[in-house]
């Protein structure tokens, strides 16, 4: 029985691009991940696309204090977001950037499109305007006191203290977070998209039953307060496209984020030929789209976007799924606690599928927060996956190597046990479909218990030691591995390096849902490896500490700067790139006496050194003649790279580096150790 396969495209929101990915991100990626990766081996045909979202002033802002210009720092976070991404197995079809051609393309498309029905409008306003750094000041640039209540330090938007909202302009006492100045009023024309107008058309959408009900409620708040026109322009300096028509005003960069899922898609379309654009996104399509956000962004993707994309002519999501925000520890997310965990300090520590899988437990298809609690995720990944899961092949693969050959059994012991296993397909299926991942995850590890039960009442360490008991224990332990086997086909969304190697033990063909339904019989499997390690408390603990003390550096960091004076050699030459300290680790630096030093026939810079290192002897060429006599130099102590690997010269082998400091000629200056070092000692 064959039927079409669906046509789904698949997008997550667009991480900004100005800071890392963090734990609290990653459940947005790992959720729309496992409902990809579960579509995909169910034979759909389900496209996963995301990208960076570059434009912005706070992106701006960002660059200027590293700086870099916008283009560098987008594309050095790129670069670590697709790091971290994939650290965490989650595979896109297509990773792009809002600030690419397609994006610009289709944004002024979208744009004009709407011009044209009339739903876009421009209008005089004021707004608020830093006189110093001679730009617009967003809502989140300026601060005052609240309007209402009064509260200090406010942003221009709303008051966190009442719950007020206000335009920035009636903040008493002003004052612009960029530059601290005061800022002023200034008259400017702005474009709006006139969301009104999309009223009737939002309010029955909303209600089509394709949202949840929490996402659709919260619309309705808005959708009954009456729905405001949307400013969609900003002026210079900011960094996004321009305007057509427009000099010096900027699509704000909510409009062309959303139009970036199209764009991405567009750029995967212009290389894989069996992707149709058109298809996906004409009006009334038949291919299936959909989003998964986080719950603070309901109101772009619930309101704003469906009536641009009308607006422009093209279809709406078939669905927009949005879940909660991840707490750690019963809280929010803190720096000072080290609970602000970057995906790269996670990865530095822990197996990206422990907490593919927590996260799978914990996720419903509601929209409430979910708690990463540290020991809760360490005891339940080792209950559920190492001692159940895992359990049920380490346990039969040991008696199938030794004693059978590493084959299994011509016949199927318990019949009816596969079969249950096999009809429980039916019900994970639909758990998986509805995003129901906890529900999905709990009846696959009651059958794990059923199997681990099997095994237990069948007893195959006593029988193994039993004459004629043999072809018993072949048997139990083949169901096991067939069980094992097909728990592994539901766990693949979740666990895709998990069910990788188990496919590689298996001797088997990469699974895929359908293969639930056959089994393998009098056939050779691999040597077993453990499939996961337990999770240690510490390693959790050393991650924490981590990201506390990260958080206390990048503080530093941000520390308002001294200004350098331009003579120093610090502004004449800045300090270089942070590194690792296994990147320093890597460098051996050791104390070395200078035992002879000498002129080099012809050569203008260099003197010939020979360093005793504490036993060994090393010959190395420094470019220290201008400022050093050789014979000073002998009997002295220094310091030198004694693991830099040996460089071919024209005067000879040089066998590592002295170090130096200075510019040059007569001022160059060598490092010298304290009194009570010796040759060979590690500087560290
Ligand atoms: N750039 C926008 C999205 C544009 S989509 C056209 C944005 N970026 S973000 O980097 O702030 O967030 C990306 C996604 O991660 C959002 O869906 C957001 O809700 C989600 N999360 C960010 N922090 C989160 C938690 N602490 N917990 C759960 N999800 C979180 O918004
Ligand atoms: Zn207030």
């Amino acid at each position: 029985m064959s039927r079409t396969p669906r046509d789904i495209l698949v997008t997550s929101a667009l991480p900004y691009a100005n800071g890392p990915i963090h734990l609290g991100h990653m459940l947005e990626y790992i959720q729309t991940d496992i409902w990809v990766r579960y579509q995909k081996i169910r034979g759909e045909n389900c496209t996963y696309v995301c990208a960076d979202d570059a434009h912005g002033a706070a992106i701006m802002l960002k660059a200027e204090q590293l700086g870099l210009t916008p283009e560098q720092q987008i594309a050095n976070v790129q670069k670590e977001h697709e790091r971290d991404f994939a650290g965490f197995n989650v595979a896109f079809d297509n990773f792009h950037t809002t600030h690419s051609e397609e994006n610009r393309e289709l944004s002024s498309l979208i744009y004009q499109k709407n011009k044209d029905k009339g739903y876009i409008v421009d209008r005089e306003i004021t707004q608020l305007y830093d006189p110093e750094k001679e730009m617009f000041l967003a809502d989140r640039f300026v601060k005052g006191e609240c309007p209402k209540c009064g509260a200090a330090d406010q942003y221009g938007d709303n008051c966190e203290v009442c719950s007020a909202t206000y335009a920035a302009t009636e903040l008493k006492n002003p004052y612009s977070t960029i530059s601290g100045s005061t800022p002023i009023e200034k008259p400017t024309t702005q474009l709006f998209f006139d969301l009104p107008q999309f009223q009737d058309m939002l309010k029955e959408w909303t209600r089509s039953g394709t949202l949840q009900e929490g996402m659709a409620n919260k619309l309705s708040e808005w959708l009954e307060a009456g729905l405001q026109q949307w400013d969609i322009s900003r002026e210079a300096p900011y960094f996004g496209f321009e305007i057509p028509g427009y000099p010096g005003k900027y699509f704000y960069v909510w409009l062309d984020a959303p139009i970036g899922y199209m764009a991405s898609f567009k750029n995967l379309c212009d290389r894989q030929e069996d992707l149709d654009f058109d298809h996906y996104w004409k009006k009334d399509s038949s291919a299936e789209l959909y989003h998964f956000i986080g719950k603070d962004i309901i109101n772009f993707h619930g309101l704003f976007w469906p009536a641009m994309l009308t607006g422009a002519g093209y279809r709406t999501p078939t669905g927009v799924y949005s879940h909660g925000f991840v707490t750690v520890n019963g809280e929010k997310m803190s720096k000072s606690r080290g609970t602000f965990i970057k995906a790269e300090t996670y990865l530095q520590h822990l197996n990206p599928e422990y907490l593919r899988y927590y996260y799978g437990v914990k996720l419903s298809n509601r929209i409430d927060d979910i708690d990463l609690n540290l020991e809760d995720f360490a005891q339940r990944v080792n209950s559920d996956l190492v001692n159940k899961l895992v359990n049920i092949a380490s346990r039969c693969a040991g008696f199938i190597k030794k004693k059978f050959d590493n084959t299994l059994s011509e016949n199927i012991a318990d019949p009816d046990l596969v079969q249950e296993f096999q009809n429980s397909g039916d019900v994970i299926a639909e758990f998986y479909e509805n995003r129901e991942f906890g529900q999905a995850l709990r009846t696959i590890m009651s059958l794990a218990d059923k199997a681990n039960q099997y095994i237990d009442e069948q007893k195959p360490w006593v029988y193994i030691k039993e004459e004629g008991k043999q072809e018993q224990v072949k048997d139990t332990c083949s169901m096991g591995i067939n069980l094992f086997r097909i728990l592994m086909i539901y766990m693949k969304p979740v666990l895709p390096v998990m069910a990788a190697d188990a496919e590689v033990f298996l001797n088997i063909e990469p699974l895929s849902w359908d293969d639930k339904n056959h089994v393998l019989t009098n056939h050779e499997v691999k040597k077993f490896k453990p499939l996961m390690q337990r999770v240690e408390m510490d390693k959790v603990n050393a991650m924490v500490e981590q990201s506390k003390a990260e958080a206390e550096a990048a503080a530093l960091l941000n520390k308002p700067k001294v200004t350098i004076d331009p003579n120093s050699p610090l502004a004449q030459e800045p300090i270089a790139d942070e590194i690792s300290f296994d990147d320093f680790a890597k460098i051996d630096l050791r104390i070395v006496k200078i035992v002879k030093a000498e002129h080099v026939k012809k050569a203008n810079k260099l003197l010939q050194l020979t360093l005793d290192l504490g036993g060994e002897e090393r010959n190395v060429f420094a470019g220290i003649k201008s400022a050093y006599n050789p014979e000073d130099l002998e009997g002295k102590l220094t310091v030198m790279v004694a693991n830099l690997a040996p460089r071919k010269m024209k005067f000879g082998m040089s066998e590592g580096m002295v170090l130096a400091a200075g510019p040059g000629e007569e001022d160059i200056y060598i490092l010298s150790p304290d009194s009570g070092a010796v040759p060979g000692m590690r500087v560290k």
